[in-house]
């Protein structure tokens, strides 16, 4: 059993998605960043809530059963609810599913009753507002940055807005509850999200494609530590 995802505690976490791995050496890939990220994000799209394929619990148990470090499963998929005894079996402490998808709430409380963190996932075009009622069972919410299916697309910074007020709707709530970003963060980008109140940045490309993934997100901790992370020009994303 790997670790549970932690309470947010004001520290950014860094997380790692495992779609931009080399999987010929996973294991190995996965070692080499233990130390630097704070949890693990495996994509799961089923080829029609978003046009494309990717991983099934199987995989899921590999990353699990790969490291320490705890794993999120972020299903896009139509229908979570069929999925969600599998990927807790499989070993996934917080399993995130989209507001978009059927069952939405069903599903928050499905994955809680199973005593793991539960999050509510937001696309580009859905309005912050359709994700708040979901506040009371989230655990996390997740604003996509790039229309979800595929790694390595450029970050909208239209959703920095709806990063800013999840942001402040989550602190009215009241409760702890992580506000993650997922798609075309990078050093620049990663303080764009941070600035407007993200604390939890899934990256897949930026650290996978670095020639050192560790050295790379022991570097932007250090700077989302000290702030410094500076708001480059936008047109460079
Ligand atoms: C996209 C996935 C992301 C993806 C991000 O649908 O949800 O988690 O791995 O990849 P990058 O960081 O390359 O945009
Ligand atoms: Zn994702």
């Amino acid at each position: 059993m790997t670790k549970p995802i932690p309470c947010p505690s004001g520290e950014i976490a860094l997380v790692p998605s495992v779609l931009s791995a080399d999987f010929s050496c996973l294991r190995r890939s996965l070692k080499k960043i233990e130390a630097a990220a704070y949890w693990l994000h495996v994509d799961v799209m089923d080829g029609h809530f978003v046009p494309n394929l990717s991983f099934g619990p199987g995989v899921t148990r590999a990353v699990a059963g790969s490291t320490s470090l705890a794993v999120d499963a972020h299903l896009m998929v139509e229908r979570p609810l069929e999925f969600i005894d599998v990927f807790a079996a499989s070993g996934a402490r917080l399993i995130t599913v989209h507001t978009e998808a059927q069952d939405c709430l069903l599903c928050l409380k499905a994955i809680k009753r199973l005593g793991i963190a539960a999050g509510a996932a937001i696309r580009p075009k859905t309005p912050f507002r359709s994700a708040a009622a979901f506040l009371k069972e989230a655990d996390l919410v997740l604003i996509m940055t790039v229309e979800p299916g595929f790694g390595g697309q450029r970050f909208l910074r239209a959703m920095l807005e709806k990063i800013s007020g999840a942001r402040r709707a989550i602190n009215v709530s009241g409760r702890k509850i992580w506000l993650q970003v997922d798609g075309g963060i990078n050093a620049r980008t990663a303080g764009l999200a941070v600035k407007a109140g993200a604390d939890s940045l899934v990256m897949g490309s930026a650290v996978f494609g670095a020639r050192d993934p560790a050295g790379f997100l022991r570097n932007l901790r250090l700077k989302l530590s000290r702030g410094l992370v500076c708001q480059k020009k936008l047109k460079k994303f």
